[in-house]
């Protein structure tokens, strides 16, 4: 069995959450995407649409800087497991910033989320679209409810 990675981004703990229950069933390395500058409670506050995640969402093409990922753990990885929160039913921009910072082409990745209610649809069609070069998998939302059987059964690790 090759290696495998859970690289993941996370401001409030949700999704860091999921990540850590997915690394322990599969055993993957257990990443974090690291914005250089983090995101504060303003930022994150998606009424106000003069605040950095809403303009990041819906100003064009924006890549927020974030802290270098080793290319070795992208390149040896045979699966990743790339989490992120819902913010306006699809994946955060420093999502792209790490898509397009490493190289992803035919790397098998397992994109997974969590949000308030949205499903995930809407986030794994964009990332097809926007990202072609990758091997995308079928997307998973997931809850604080969540349990190792149901990382399994999408993983279909067994
Ligand atoms: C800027 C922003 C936009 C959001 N947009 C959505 C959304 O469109 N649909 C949804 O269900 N949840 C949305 N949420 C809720 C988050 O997806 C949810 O709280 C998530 O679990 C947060 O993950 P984290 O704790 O790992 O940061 C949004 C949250 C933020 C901060």
């Amino acid at each position: 069995m090759g290696h495998s990675v859970v690289l993941y981004f996370s401001n409030t703990g949700h999704t860091e959450a999921v990540a850590k229950n997915i690394a322990a069933v599969t055993g993957a390395q257990l990443v974090a995407i690291t914005p250089q500058q983090a995101y504060t409670a303003a930022d994150l506050d998606w009424n106000d649409h003069t605040s950095r995640s809403y303009h990041e969402m819906h100003a064009g093409r924006v890549r927020p800087t974030i802290q270098p990922i080793e290319a070795g753990i992208v390149a040896r990885a045979t699966t990743i497991y790339l989490g992120f929160p819902l913010w306006w039913a699809t994946a955060p921009r420093p999502i792209d910033t790490l898509l397009d910072s490493l190289d992803f082409t035919d790397k098998v990745v397992w994109p997974f989320c969590t949000s308030g209610s949205s499903p995930i649809d809407e986030a794994t069609s964009q990332l097809r679209r926007d990202y072609p070069a990758v091997a995308w998998h079928t997307g998973q939302r997931f809850t604080s409810q969540m349990t190792g059987d149901d990382v399994r059964d999408w993983s279909q690790l067994i």
